[in-house]
């Protein structure tokens, strides 16, 4: 768990957007592909869930997954987001050599298999307990792949802490506000806020 300085809502905008893991997770999970890959949203009202999904057919393995999977070429990868607002943030991240798909009948066995989920605590307004867990399902009993995927989660997670951070600080140190530019890739984020924004509405 990490404390953030800052609001809940740019946890929110920087998990539905994974395409900010090209620039600030380079050399850890971020390769040009996802920032280059389209996603598709969904929004399911009924059961308050927003999805975002990018499937890359093609990428380069970043060395987190190079090392901890033991694929050595060019992988297939698969990032669907999860998002129940206000706070439970599940990615099913699936890495496998390029090309290979699972099975017809839903078995996947050639691939590699990571669950992130963050439980996003607005503390104040300016201020989040970030709690987050990672797991997978590969190397289950190799000591190293666990100790040096804690470790890179750890420190991918404080890149997004610090840049979350100086955000937040630009955002409250503009005297006259500051106006947004939502594109493309916002869809997703701007998906939660609209679901987060009928939930604050039927609490009040
Ligand atoms: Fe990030």
């Amino acid at each position: 768990m990490y404390k953030r300085q800052a609001r809940a809502g740019l946890l929110i905008d920087n998990l539905m957007d994974l395409s900010h893991e090209t620039y600030l997770h380079g050399g850890y999970i971020g390769t040009p592909e996802v920032a280059e890959t389209p996603i598709t949203t969904e929004v399911d009202d009924k059961a308050g869930i927003v999805y975002v999904s990018r499937r890359m057919a093609d990428a380069a393995c970043p060395p987190f997954y190079a090392r901890s999977t033991g694929i050595t070429g060019r992988i297939t990868r698969w990032q669907d987001i999860e998002f129940t607002p206000p706070c439970l943030y599940k990615l099913h991240s699936r890495i496998a050599p390029a090309g290979v798909l699972p099975n017809a009948d839903g078995t996947d066995p050639d691939a590699f298999h990571v669950e992130v989920v963050y439980a996003i605590t607005p503390e104040t307004e300016s201020s989040t307990h970030d709690f987050w867990a990672v797991a997978r399902d590969f190397a289950l009993d190799d000591r190293e792949v666990s100790d040096f995927l804690r470790e890179s989660n750890r420190t991918v997670v404080l890149q997004d802490v610090t840049a979350l951070d100086v955000l937040e600080r630009v955002l409250t140190g503009e005297p006259d506000g500051y106006q947004e530019l939502s594109v493309n890739i916002d869809t997703g984020g701007l998906a939660a806020r609209r679901m987060m924004a009928r939930l604050a509405e039927a609490a009040s």
